[in-house]
């Protein structure tokens, strides 16, 4: 008899749609959604919003009462077996009296994977792992980057014309897209953990790279990578609409604003050192991280293959130009063309006029 039946898959396509409920606000925390049923029928339903508030457990057992009572539980993650800011999800399972759990992944922390698990089947509960996995594992590449890899989920904007172009050769690069593809950009920034720029694109632009569209709980942090101090005291980035972080190598004073400093060892080429950059992201908890930066960033951290997503938006505009900058400005072919990176598409969408193309990095 297969694991798991066709009522398994809906319930747990369900719980995977409400933990995208949290996409917005979970991080440090994982995007966790728990449906508790008997049979197809559900009892009870919940997702984690925000850390330091309930797990989604908590939410679907509160509203499962007694009824949760020789259920099954569905999680999107196994469920937590220590004591963090809240007391572990597994005992509380344990106490409502659910007769089985499925989950759709264990918990990447080598240090507690399996332990959730392990904790219900000694109490006697049917237990089940690895039940739509693969969407599980992309709800939460963010946060399985961070934990697996030490370093944040990169997911590289860009904004470029039908050929390519991302400005004109004067400089001028806003707009390119129309205001569907920009709404969609406060949609994918909010979804971030952090948005990334470079000193020439904080010069060039003045961006605010904030959400502005609509509410969120948990802005995003804004990260500038600024070698030398150049950013004017002006700069929207400065403006403290919401937390923003530069890395630097300069002993300089900070130009006056709201701005957390990060000083830097520079790498053997005396550049910021961009591995240093990522891992310290990760260890404050950004899993995912939007990179919005001009070309010389964007090849950059494609040439180190460090770009796991890229979102492209383009636009039915021909600039010409061959002064004029391009998409990513990689300065190498690859040796043969079988050699070129390999990139899959994940989706396809019109946005008004413009195209959104989502690529993933296919790696081995
Ligand atoms: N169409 C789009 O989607 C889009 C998005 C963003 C920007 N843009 C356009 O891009 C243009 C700016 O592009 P850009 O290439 O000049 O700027 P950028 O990629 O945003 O920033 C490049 C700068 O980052 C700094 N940096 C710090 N550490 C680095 C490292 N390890 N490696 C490389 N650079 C490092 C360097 O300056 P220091 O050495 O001084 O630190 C470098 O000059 C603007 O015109 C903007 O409008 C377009
Ligand atoms: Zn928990």
């Amino acid at each position: 008899m297969p694991q798991f039946s066709p009522s398994d898959h809906a319930l747990m396509q369900q719980a995977l749609t409400l933990a995208w409920q949290g996409r917005f606000s979970t991080s440090p925390n994982p995007r966790v959604g728990c449906i508790i049923a008997h049979g197809s029928q559900i009892v009870g339903q919940g997702f984690h919003l925000k850390a330091g508030e309930p797990h989604a457990e908590v939410h679907a057992l509160h509203q499962a009462g007694s009824a949760a009572q020789g259920a099954t539980a569905y999680v999107t993650l196994e469920p937590c077996a220590h004591h963090g800011r809240t007391p572990p999800c597994a005992e509380a399972l344990i106490r409502a009296g659910v007769a089985r759990v499925v989950a759709a992944m264990q918990d990447p922390n080598p240090l507690v994977a399996g332990k959730g698990l392990a904790m219900l089947e000694a109490a006697g509960i049917q237990v089940a792992s690895g039940l739509l996995e693969h969407e599980a594992r992309q709800l939460n590449r963010g946060f399985l980057s961070r934990i697996e890899r030490g370093r944040p989920f990169v997911k590289l904007k860009t904004a470029a014309s039908l050929d390519g172009k991302t400005a004109l050769s004067n400089g001028q690069s806003q707009w390119i897209t129309g205001e569907a593809a920009r709404h969609d950009v406060q949609i994918q920034r909010a979804e971030s953990c952090a948005v990334l720029t470079g000193i020439g694109t904080a010069l060039a632009d003045n961006p605010r790279l904030t959400v502005r569209s609509f509410p969120t709980l948990r802005p995003p942090l804004r990260v500038l990578l600024d070698s030398r101090l150049r950013l004017s005291a002006g700069s929207h980035l400065l403006d403290g609409s919401a937390p923003t972080l530069i890395y630097t190598l300069s002993e300089r004073p900070a130009p006056a604003g709201e701005a957390e400093i990060c000083r830097l060892s520079p790498d053997a080429q005396g550049r910021l050192d961009l591995s240093a950059v990522l891992s310290d992201l990760a260890a404050r908890g950004i899993g995912e991280l939007m990179l919005e930066a001009g070309a010389t960033l964007a090849s950059t951290f494609l040439a180190q293959d460090w770009v796991d997503e890229i979102v492209c938006y383009q636009a039915p505009k021909l600039l010409g130009g061959a002064q004029s900058p391009t998409l990513f400005g990689l300065p190498e072919n690859p040796s043969a063309l079988s050699r070129a990176p390999d990139w899959q598409t994940v989706s396809v969408e019109q946005l008004g006029d413009d195209i959104k193309w989502v690529l993933q990095r296919r790696r081995g």
